[in-house]
């Protein structure tokens, strides 16, 4: 966030915005806080669409690196000319073997006047490749050959040498080793690949073919893109949430998530199509699939290292309802809810338990204190209540207080969410999940959605949403100022009724510039660089100033919710004593607003402003300019119980002021 030092003047702000409406009177009643603002309040919703793990945040650098793509050598090209038919062979081994059948079988035919053969990967839409990084690869041999060289280098789109080594591989007979091999990059480039050239005589097998770079989330070998997460940490994020979305359901039941799949040796993962693969004929994506090198137990820790609680959403037995929609039978319903009993077990059982000992045998013998499950993303309908109920009851009866996430469906009305809600309702459900993808004028028109939503009973996640500026699945939508203004405004009416809404998420997260299937998304990517659109920095600044109670402030003693296209919260921070105050403005005239202080009986002569602004609502950030639309800090003057705030057109403005007393 840029800082810079300012003096609040209305004279200046007159100068610099012009048309100022006339002043209004925003009370905030300081003494009166009200319901308390849940830690998970912000939180963000992780899905593997857009190239989100694959080829985004799991920094691995190689496609299909166990050839268990549909088409086996997607991805791989073979150098030079092999001498004999079959010398490159994708061999399967067996029915009995479905985690990872293939492989690759190589024959080479040696002597100096050999046929110089390799291989080559291209990465997900190329590798990005950073000078002097270290980078690691790894394969696992089996060979009959005495012994093989192998050269592997990176090179650039010119076909230059950028970084690579050789490493010796010798005769291995039937059983399988790593072999690993580590150089530097001499360059930097966005789009490389990975060639092998081999040398030497006799039968090489290769499976599991790796590169990953050095530099990755906590320097973990095999870990996530650092720059990815660390937007995520900088979020501070109070929950998130994982593995989707529609990918829980899968595209059918044979593709719905299984986490159990996703843990342990990663040549053990099973490798399934990314239902996004097919989703759009529009954004095909034929080279997406799920590696789940990015599995539960690494999503765990990524909630960990950001210090979100964990929110993972499991499969009720149900597959997408836009898709195959179907359902498991009732009576084949167990290894569903006992998948979601024995993850509670995985998550925070004891290293003595059956699945407490696999997350310790993968390093993590502390709990990861997993509070809550979402069962079934947006599924609808009788069938998913009746499915419902049988994971509610058998997970109730064994961890009475584990809070539970029901869908309400796709969309925020309509017959499927009023079915859905009554039905939720009267099952006493814990968090009632509402989803809405709608246009901005939908987003500043509810921002009194939950107003009006019964105070006790079930409370509401806000799971996923995003203003459109086009409409919903549209490649033509953008994350420009209005969808990000729009959605603060919307969010005032979440912080408002804090005691209601316990959770909120936008969604998708990211995004590849090249693999992208949907948008909006809240964070760009390329292979090398990413960036916050002012969505992600609307979402950071309600996160960064949460607030612990909820502060009643309002205009003409009604909540400020757009009159005068005004939008506010206000909340008091009980660990630093602050009141945080948030108001939108969403016209394209400047506005004073005085904020009238009740209930306060020293206000210091400071305070911290943090606004953001843009002149035209369709501006968006970019790679090239990635703070074009960001917060800026500054320093305001008070005087007395008042302070009077230039709001400038179409802006977002967070002030915080020490009233209160500190609670260490
Ligand atoms: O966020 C993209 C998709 O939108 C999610 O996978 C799904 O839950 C919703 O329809």
């Amino acid at each position: 966030m840029k800082k810079v030092k300012l003096i609040c003047s209305v004279v200046v702000s007159c100068l610099l915005f012009g048309r100022l409406n006339a002043q209004t009177v925003l009370t905030v009643q300081a003494d009166r806080p009200g319901a308390a603002i849940e830690s998970t309040m912000w939180g963000v919703f992780f899905e593997d669409i857009n190239m989100g793990a694959d080829g985004g945040l799991y920094a691995e650098l190689v496609k299909n690196r166990s050839f268990e793509f549909n088409k086996p050598m997607m991805g791989w090209k073979i150098l030079g000319k092999p001498a004999t038919e079959g010398d490159f062979l994708v061999v399967h081994r067996g029915e009995g073997y479905t985690a990872n059948p293939r492989f690759l079988r190589v024959t080479l035919h040696g002597g100096s006047g050999g046929q110089r053969m390799g291989l080559s990967n291209e990465g997900f839409r190329g590798m990005g490749v950073r000078e002097g990084v270290k980078y690691d690869f790894s394969m696992l041999v089996r060979q009959t050959a005495a012994k093989v060289n192998l050269h592997v280098g990176l090179v650039n789109k010119d076909g230059q040498s950028i970084g690579g080594g050789s490493l010796v591989s010798t005769a291995t007979g039937e059983q399988w080793e790593k072999k690993t091999l580590s150089f530097r990059a001499s360059v930097t480039a966005p789009s490389a690949t990975m060639n092998i050239w081999f040398e030497g005589e006799g039968v090489i097998d290769m499976d599991m073919i790796s590169l990953f770079p050095e530099d990755t989330w906590k320097g973990r070998p095999g870990g996530m893109r650092a720059d990815m997460v660390q937007l995520l940490a900088d979020m501070k994020p109070g929950f998130i949430r994982f593995p989707g979305g529609c990918i829980v359901e899968g595209f059918d039941l044979s593709q719905r998530y299984q986490w159990k799949k996703t843990l342990g040796l990663l040549e053990e993962r099973q490798l399934i199509i990314n239902r996004w693969n097919f989703e759009f004929a529009h954004r095909p994506a034929p080279d997406y699939f799920q590696s789940f090198g990015l599995g539960f137990f690494e999503y765990f820790q990524l909630a960990e290292d950001i210090g979100a609680e964990p929110l993972p959403i499991l499969n009720c037995g149900m597959a997408c309802q836009f898709n195959s929609a179907e359902v498991a039978p009732m009576s084949e319903l167990d290894p569903y809810v006992q998948d979601a009993l024995d993850l509670i077990e995985f998550a925070n059982g004891e290293p003595g338990t059956k699945w407490g000992k696999v997350r310790a045998d993968m390093g993590h013998p502390a709990p990861f204190h997993l509070k809550m499950m979402g069962v079934g993303n947006e599924n609808w309908g009788p069938q998913y209540v009746e499915r419902l109920k049988v994971f509610t009851a058998a997970i109730k009866a064994r961890y009475p207080d584990f809070q539970l996430v029901n869908s309400s469906g796709t969309d925020p009305n309509g017959d499927r969410f009023d079915y859905l809600n009554g039905e939720l309702r009267s099952m006493h459900a814990d968090i009632i999940d509402e989803h809405y993808y709608r246009r901005p004028e939908w987003f500043f028109g509810n921002a009194r959605r939950y107003d009006n939503y019964p105070r006790n009973g079930a409370k509401i996640f806000c799971g996923e949403y995003a203003a459109q500026s086009d409409h919903t699945v549209s490649v033509d939508n953008r994350n420009s100022w209005l969808t990000a203004l729009s959605e603060a405004a919307f969010m005032t009416g979440l912080e408002r009724n804090a005691d209601v809404v316990k959770m909120a998420s936008y969604a998708p997260l990211f995004a590849h510039a090249e693999g992208w299937q949907w948008t909006p998304d809240l964070i760009w990517v390329d292979n090398l660089r990413s960036y916050g659109t002012p969505d992600y920095y609307v979402q950071k600044l309600y996160s960064l100033n949460k607030g612990s109670r909820v502060v009643p402030i309002t205009l003409h003693n009604e909540a400020v919710a757009g009159q005068d296209s005004l939008y506010a919260t206000a909340a008091k921070d009980d660990r630093t004593g602050e009141l945080i105050i948030k108001v939108v403005n969403a016209s394209g005239k400047g506005q004073v607003s005085r904020l009238s202080l009740a209930g306060v009986k020293k206000v210091p002569g400071k305070a911290s402003l943090t606004v953001m602004t843009s002149s035209q609502l369709g501006n968006v950030n970019s790679f090239a300019s990635p703070q074009n639309i960001a917060p800026v800090t500054s320093e305001i003057a008070l005087k007395g119980k008042e302070i009077a705030l230039e709001l400038a057109p179409y802006s977002f403005s967070v002030i915080r002021v020490k009233i209160y007393p500190a609670v260490p």
